[in-house]
């Protein structure tokens, strides 16, 4: 990938085919034992196979209750591409509060977050956890290896802690109804819908 200004995405399928063929070449060397990529859509990832190059092994993207891409999660399933999760955190209310991130779109949902029946606060009470755990937990539940950020100790331990308990079906399936679409925290446009 090359930086944008946009954010660090897969912009420019000449690059694109470029970089995988020098991650492919490292790993024939033995210099990676895996190599992945991150912010590509299915059209991204096909445009590898018709160029007759090996598939990533992973695919590291947004992924999180309130974006929860299920024909690029099928997609990757189906090919073998595990699906890593970043921003998992996006809906607390306090999600990178402090890094001027904001957007009409991060606003709206900070908002919805802070409500006091929000339905992560109500699982987070039920569980006896924080929401943050009941985030990263329903994405552990969805197989999804996750990479939460924080620079806070404590948080730290308790988003680690997250396997003494889990999520019910009833509550999966009410998160599977919370799809709100692609990119929502990327203020400057979904990366996966580069060109
Ligand atoms: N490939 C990509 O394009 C891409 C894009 C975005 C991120 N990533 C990767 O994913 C990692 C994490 O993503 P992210 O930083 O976007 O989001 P994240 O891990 O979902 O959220 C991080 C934010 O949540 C806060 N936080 C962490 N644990 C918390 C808790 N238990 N309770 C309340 N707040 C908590 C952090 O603040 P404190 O530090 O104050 O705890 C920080 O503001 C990044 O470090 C990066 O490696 C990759």
């Amino acid at each position: 990938m090359r930086a944008t200004g946009k954010g660090d995405a897969p912009y420019d399928r000449e690059h694109r085919l470029a970089q995988w063929r020098g991650l492919v070449e490292l790993k024939r060397q033995g210099k990676a034992r895996s190599i992945g990529v991150s912010n590509f859509s299915i059209e991204h990832i096909e445009e590898l196979k018709s160029a007759d190059l090996p598939m990533p092994a992973a695919n590291q993207i947004e992924l999180h209750p309130w974006s929860q891409k299920p024909a690029l999660v099928q997609y990757l399933n189906n090919n073998g591409i595990t699906p890593i999760a970043y921003s998992s955190l996006v809906p607390l209310s306090t999600w990178r509060i402090a890094e001027g991130q904001a957007s009409a779109k991060t606003e709206e949902m900070k908002a919805d977050g802070l409500q006091a029946d929000a339905p992560f606060k109500i699982m987070a009470t039920k569980y006896g956890v924080t929401e943050a755990q009941v985030l990263l937990r329903w994405a552990v539940q969805k197989g999804y290896p996750v990479l939460p950020k924080s620079t806070n100790g404590g948080r730290i331990r308790t988003n680690a802690d997250i396997f003494s308990f889990s999520i019910d079906e009833p509550d999966m399936a009410a998160i599977e109804k919370m799809d709100r679409g692609d990119g929502v925290a990327w203020a400057s446009g979904d990366p996966t819908k580069a060109p």
